[in-house]
């Protein structure tokens, strides 16, 4: 297995997760990389690792390169497992090896592997020399963790991001201008949506505090290395930390017997004539964190559940927790649903939009059976609103 050359001395030398299908609930039908990055300079640089099982690879694509024993410095971006998991061996190989990393870095990384390593601990702005060339570090707090930073080298203009602008892509291609753009998009949007998306403020605050730095080349640690299209994921990234949506509704339900699929289809209706973006999604079909890839930009989430044993069907339930801890902010919600006597489930439903910070603009019921001139009635408000 080789290394991939970014610039001249800069290698990729990550490991390639072919077969991921689950990131911690999150479908990863594309599978992933876990990217590490050697910079070969008077003092030899690793920039984070691999999850663990993918520790042999990594030291394979070193190896092509440099003997890894002689490893000067090991930067941790981040503490998570599928960054921080070749640590423990990497630093047995260069016991030497000075382990820089942030204050939460450090917390994290002693809690997690009861090592007392070489730690060398930054802040934002420190730098240190590598011989002909500067590392730069800036602290990314929450984005994904409390420890995360980002690394930067001033000449080359790389920043080395970790889990920011990434997308779970497994690919023998490493660069955006070797794959496709929309796909590489779609994956950046669904781990926005999936990982990023509670994080608002301190993306925001990343990239003000990146505004600084020139740009060329921007390194994830997982997916494809942006290198035509920063300007086009820069712009993503803005655009979804200001809570911007496009004129676009996602309809997500689960039916019994029918009604509520009905109701969908009245809601699909209206958006449709009112020229919206639509995405539409039975719980019986589709998973949670494909919904969200499409709820990152849109603008409003209508939410549908019949009554079953007086609460919400347990796959409205499941989607509305992962919705109420994602929190996408500023959005319209809308809660509709069939019963026959009770009718538990729509003010629960909306009690959780309300709950994930949705702003409720429809509330829609259907006793037993679909009736349409009821549906067009209850939806006369929405009809104008739109
Ligand atoms: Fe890719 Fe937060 O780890």
């Amino acid at each position: 297995m080789k290394a991939t050359e970014i610039k001249p001395g800069i290698y990729w030398v990550g490991g390639i997760d072919w077969n991921l299908r689950n990131f911690h609930g999150y479908l990863t039908q594309r599978g992933s990389t876990y990217n590490a990055y050697l910079i070969v300079d008077d003092k030899i640089t690793l920039i984070d690792t691999v999850k663990h099982y993918l520790y042999d690879e990594m030291i394979e694509r070193i190896k092509s390169i440099v003997d890894p024993s002689k490893i000067d410095i090991v930067v941790s971006n981040h503490v998570e497992m599928d960054h921080s998991g070749g640590l423990p061996k990497l630093l047995e190989l260069a016991p030497n090896a000075v382990l820089y990393t942030s204050p939460n870095g450090e917390k994290g990384l002693r809690q997690h592997y009861k090592k007392d390593w070489n730690f060398e601990v930054v802040k934002s702005g420190d730098s240190i020399s590598l011989g002909k060339r500067e590392l730069k570090f800036v602290l990314t707090p929450m984005v994904h963790w409390p420890d995360n930073m980002v690394s930067y080298l001033p000449d080359e203009k790389i920043l080395f991001s970790n889990d920011a602008f990434g997308q779970h892509i497994a690919s023998s291609e490493r660069f955006d201008d070797e794959y496709s753009l929309e796909i590489a998009i779609e994956e950046a949007t669904k781990y926005y949506g999936n990982i990023v998306l509670p994080y608002g403020p301190q993306v925001k605050r990343a990239i003000e505090a990146l505004s600084d730095l020139d740009v060329d080349i921007i390194a994830p640690s997982h997916g494809l290395i942006w290198r035509k299209h920063v300007d086009s994921i820069l712009s993503k990234y803005t655009m979804w930390y200001k809570n911007e949506y496009l004129k676009k509704a996602v309809i997500v339900y689960d039916t019994m017997w029918g009604a509520t699929e009905k109701m969908a289809n009245a809601l699909i209706e209206l958006f449709e004539n009112a020229d919206f973006n639509l995405k539409v999604y039975s719980l019986q079909d589709a998973h949670i964190s494909d919904i969200m890839t499409e709820i990152v930009e849109a603008e409003y989430v209508c939410v549908g559940s019949p009554t079953l044993n007086n609460q919400m069907l347990p796959t409205v339930g499941s989607f509305l927790t992962y919705l109420k801890g994602l929190a996408p902010k500023g959005r319209k919600g809308i809660a509709f649903g069939a019963y026959g006597w009770s009718g538990q489930s729509i003010p629960y439903v909306k009690d959780e939009l309300e709950k994930a910070g949705f702003e409720i603009k429809g509330v829609y019921k259907a006793k037993y059976v679909f009736d349409k001139q009821d549906m067009d009635e209850q939806l006369a408000e929405l009809k104008r609103e739109l």
